[in-house]
């Protein structure tokens, strides 16, 4: 089983210990109730590293007002077995009181790319994402940190924090792990009811969609939207809060693709109150 930290300088000595004994320390950030996406970049951090810390902590500073920070599942003695057969030999899980003291004032911010995408519906996420993940970086001090594809913005977001910052870790990016129906697994899926889980594979039907239409030579931003928006208001009640065509680097929206470009073609929908996002990467 896995050890669990929650101290903050007790979590540094073991890092610091494991450094000077020669280990390469792995990191996989984590808010907890974790799932088969979780686990997959617990499994990649253990193939390249010693020693692999996963870390659970609902950061109360990535919630905007109004989000779901009060009722986001928690469950720490499942999560702890999950991640143990995953290959986690740390847990460390803060609690908000140390990470947060009183008189904390400080935070990492990201600019530009944070207001686009996810950043326009929430405007503060971004720094709440890159200061807990400094916060962490300096608490695990790894050589690695493992983000998944399944959160694109906040990928793009953290790999220029890192090369900004000259932090000396080298990022892997695991794969989108999806359901059988091509769901992209999420912990907020469980807020869904019966009805909207059976229209939420509809986001990433419409990405594939995109993704057909860009191998077929279709360019046009226009285009790609207009059939990404007729095929999830004709199959589901989702309400689309974007639909991007972005350069993959830069997250700036493309009107018309370019021969050799990256495109991020990213959405967010809501069902109700649960707002669902997924992406995919397409290399033109
Ligand atoms: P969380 O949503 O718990 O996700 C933790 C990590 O798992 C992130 O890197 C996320 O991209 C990845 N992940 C989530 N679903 C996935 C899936 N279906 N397939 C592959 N990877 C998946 O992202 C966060 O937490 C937080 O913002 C955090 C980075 C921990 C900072 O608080």
């Amino acid at each position: 089983m896995a050890t669990l930290i929650r101290a903050i300088p007790e979590m540094q000595q073991i890092a610091e210990a494991a450094r000077r004994g020669g280990k390469k320390i792995a990191v996989v950030p984590t808010m907890g109730a974790l799932h088969e996406g979780h686990l997959s970049l617990i499994r990649i951090a253990r193939q390249h590293a010693d020693l692999v810390v996963t870390t659970i902590f609902v950061n109360p500073m990535q919630f905007g007002e109004g989000e779901d920070f009060q009722r986001y599942p928690r469950d720490l003695a499942r999560d702890t077995g999950l991640a143990s057969e995953a290959g986690a030999d740390i847990i460390f899980t803060p609690d908000v009181s140390a990470m947060y003291p009183p008189g904390y004032l400080t935070s990492v911010t990201v600019e530009v790319m944070t207001g686009l995408l996810e950043g326009k519906s929430r405007p503060t996420h971004f720094r709440g994402v890159t200061t807990i993940v400094t916060k962490l970086f300096h608490c695990v001090k790894p050589h690695i940190a493992v983000f998944g594809q399944k959160d694109a913005q906040q990928v793009a977001v953290i790999r220029r924090m890192v090369s900004d910052l000259d932090f000396d870790i080298d990022m892997i990016v695991g794969p989108t792990v999806r359901e059988p129906d091509g769901l992209a697994m999420s912990s907020r899926n469980v807020y869904l009811s019966p009805e909207q889980r059976r229209q939420a594979p509809v986001l990433y039907r419409s990405l594939r969609l995109a993704e057909a239409a860009l191998r077929d030579g279709e360019r046009g931003r226009a285009e790609i939207v207009r059939v990404m928006q007729a095929l999830i208001s004709s199959s589901s009640s989702g309400d689309i809060d974007y639909i991007s065509i972005a350069d993959a680097g830069s997250l700036q929206e493309v009107e018309s693709v370019a021969a050799g470009q990256s495109v991020l073609v990213s959405l967010a929908v809501r069902f109700g109150t649960t707002r669902l996002i997924d992406n995919i990467l397409v290399k033109v």
